[in-house]
């Protein structure tokens, strides 16, 4: 008798944590006058859900075997559990920043997540599949608008200038030129094409900041010509890095620098963080057992060379794929996204590491 009723109980627990929302796993009550709140851009690395969203989605990863380790259900986001922005918010004592999207989500004192996978900073960029960084931004002036109706504009204008805004973009706007007809790409230099996408970036930064914004975190572009995937569907011959990729990253990247420090001339209390993802990934890409991987270059899901072809889920066109049994010894889940732990590492770093010129936390504190 006990026994029977002792494993009714155990299953209506497990019932009840499948139906908690990924907001209730924080950890102390959340206050808003005391705590920053967090708004979230970019792309598939920061999408808590957003995708799962829009009726036709470039990617999604509201299918099994996403979420598999850490939520033991998918909720959109591209890894198998948590990504940057879920361990940030937890350093910073909030719940996890819920998509803009999800129905019934209308509570933004903590902030709100806009980010959609494929999502690039040119609007061109996978279009009619993604929501394009102009348009996170329409989103941002609209919560602005429903705080100011709620809250009032004082408080909304300390929220908003408490609050840290994270990024992640680029990736895509150098990515989709390979796999679709994009002519815009073809007809610019290198050079002139990532002046634009670094420059599209700058208006939303400007923008963000004319409404308040003050203290912003990025990172930058990753080694994207070493994914499983470049290595897998861009690159035939060799399945090495893709080189064009890579030069293309690190022009970014740069300029990505140079505009952050000529901003924070030109804006006043304007402060940033500018985490290096590239090296950070790069790293752990050539050196896996350093930071406690046993696979930097091939995924743990997905098909064919490197497990890089994108398949995982056997919900595209490709349907046979492969997973392996534990996702914490690979960097990547599948392949173009970090697997959870390296997510942990990546937002330990943004946290207490050396990002420069600030950490998150430095940013928070001061
Ligand atoms: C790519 O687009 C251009 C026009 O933008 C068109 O002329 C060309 O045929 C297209 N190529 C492919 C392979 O679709
Ligand atoms: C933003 O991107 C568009 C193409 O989508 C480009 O025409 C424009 O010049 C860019 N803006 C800036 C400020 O670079
Ligand atoms: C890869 O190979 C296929 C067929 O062999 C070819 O159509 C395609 O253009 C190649 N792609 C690259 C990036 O070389």
């Amino acid at each position: 008798m006990a026994n029977s009723s002792n494993s009714s109980f155990h299953l209506l627990l497990v019932y009840a944590s499948l139906l908690i929302p990924s907001s209730c796993y924080s950890q102390r009550p959340w206050s808003p006058s005391g705590d920053a709140a967090m708004f979230v851009f970019g792309d598939s690395l920061f999408d808590a859900g957003n995708n799962n969203y829009l009726k036709s989605a470039l990617g999604r990863a509201d299918f099994w075997p996403y979420g598999e380790t850490f939520f033991k259900h998918p909720t959109g986001r591209f890894s198998d559990g948590r990504i940057i922005p879920d361990f940030i918010a937890e350093y910073l004592n909030l719940p996890f920043i819920a998509p803009y999207l999800q129905p019934g989500n209308h509570q933004y004192l903590a902030g709100v997540n806009f980010a959609s996978g494929g999502a690039g900073a040119l609007v061109e960029t996978n279009k009619g599949f993604v929501i394009d960084l102009k348009t996170q931004l329409s989103y941002f002036r609209k919560v602005k608008q429903q705080l100011g109706e709620e809250r009032g504009d004082t408080e909304t204008r300390t929220l908003l200038s408490k609050a840290i805004y994270l990024f992640s973009i680029g990736s895509n706007d150098y990515l989709a030129p390979f796999s679709t007809n994009f002519s815009a790409f073809h007809s610019y230099s290198k050079k002139d094409y990532v002046g634009m996408v670094v420059g599209n970036l700058t208006t939303v930064i400007k923008e963000i900041y004319e409404n308040g914004g003050r203290r912003f975190g990025f990172l930058n572009v990753e080694p994207l010509g070493c994914s499983p995937y470049a290595r897998a569907v861009l690159q035939n011959n060799t399945r090495g890095c893709v080189d064009e990729l890579t030069v293309l990253a690190k022009l970014h990247n740069r300029e990505l620098a140079k505009v952050l420090k000529e901003l924070t001339g030109q804006l006043k209390g304007f402060k940033y963080s500018n985490f290096d993802f590239y090296t950070s990934l790069g790293e752990r890409i050539n050196n896996p057992s350093k930071y406690g991987f046993k696979k930097g270059r091939v995924a743990c899901c997905g098909t064919g060379p490197y497990r890089g072809i994108p398949s995982c889920g056997g919900k595209r066109t490709i349907k046979e794929y492969q997973l392996c049994d534990d996702a914490s010894e690979y960097l990547f889940f599948d392949g173009s996204h970090p697997s959870e732990k390296a997510n942990y590492q990546f937002a330990e770093l943004m946290w207490m590491g050396r990002p420069g010129p600030h950490n998150l936390r430095a940013l928070v504190q001061e």
